[in-house]
């Protein structure tokens, strides 16, 4: 194999993006009982014991691990800054949001043969369960898009600067935050001033004023945020926050409105979690439905 064709894990441990979320889905089994449809699952499951935490980590895969050791070493208050100039200018690309997908479909699973789901898939699949279970149309559309964020791959960031659990940076670190143990080695452990429990922020400031770890979740927020309505863009920008949609961590920098949206962060954490199967969902039918509900919300072209 030649260096063109190997992939430079520094920058890409997991052999696909679909790595991180199946371990998501070992550490947040889909409860028995509850339809997909239900948001009324706790955030904290009290029966929990913290070992059962520390065996999602030891049974991990190394690529996952490797991943999160990443993740959690390079994603410092500055970083998170560089990002944001780099990216928050939005001078990359133009594009509608049913050609963002398109786009975001180039990011192929060539490596894991059992994968035959494209990222436009799961996109879909989330988008019609939700519509299945008779939800309003933003949230279907909210569904369908919630991912587009991760076509900062196709721009050349690492794997650890899309996807991964994400977390407050310039504050402390919850140990409820997958692998804790790997934040010895971020620069920022060793900053006092963030590693006080409200860090540089104010208690009680808001979300809206505290810096998350760089990632899908935030740029995609960031494209949309005048287009959606304020349910959709917490589902958007937190859908990755663990640590405070399932672990409840946090809330002492959230206002009431984060607590009380944080609802609809969890209603929506099902579908992104459980709806993934292999019945291929038929892109070119279903195409003209979203397209009418895509252009009821945003523009002909947004930039990226
Ligand atoms: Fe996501
Ligand atoms: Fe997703």
């Amino acid at each position: 194999m030649n260096s063109a064709t190997t992939p430079d894990r520094t920058k890409q441990p997991l052999d696909n993006l679909e790595e991180w979320e199946d371990f998501l889905k070992t550490r947040y089994p889909e409860p028995v009982a509850a339809a997909p449809a239900a948001p009324a699952f706790k955030a904290i499951d009290p029966e929990k014991k913290k070992e059962e935490f520390r065996n999602y980590e030891a049974d991990a895969r190394p690529t996952v691990r490797e991943f999160y050791r990443l993740n959690h070493r390079h994603q410092t208050f500055d970083f998170v800054q560089a990002k944001k100039r780099e990216y928050l200018s939005f001078d990359r690309k133009k594009m509608g949001i049913w050609e963002a997908m398109e786009f975001l479909n180039n990011l192929v699973d060539d490596s894991d043969p059992d994968t035959d789901l494209s990222q436009l898939d799961h996109l879909l699949q989330a988008g019609e369960q939700i519509r299945h279970d008779g939800h309003p149309g933003w949230f279907v559309l909210t569904g369908l898009i919630h991912d587009l964020g991760k076509i900062l791959c196709l721009f050349g960031e690492p794997q650890w600067a899309v996807v991964g659990d994400t977390f407050p940076v310039g504050c402390a670190y919850s140990d409820k935050v997958v692998f804790p143990q790997f934040f010895a080695d971020n620069p920022d452990s060793q900053e006092p001033k963030y590693q006080t429990p409200n860090g540089i922020y104010e208690a009680g400031c808001g979300l809206d004023k505290v810096n998350l770890s760089w990632g899908h979740d935030e740029y995609l927020y960031q494209v949309t945020k005048d287009y959606l309505p304020q349910e959709a863009l917490y589902m958007i920008r937190y859908h990755s926050f663990y640590a405070a949609h399932r672990e409840g961590q946090y809330t002492h920098l959230m206002t009431d409105t984060d607590k009380q949206m944080f609802d609809w962060v969890r209603a929506f954490n099902p579908y992104d979690l459980y709806t993934k199967s292999h019945e291929k969902p038929d892109a070119k039918a279903l195409r003209p439905y979203y397209e009418d509900l895509i252009s009821q919300y945003f523009p002909a072209t947004l930039r990226w």
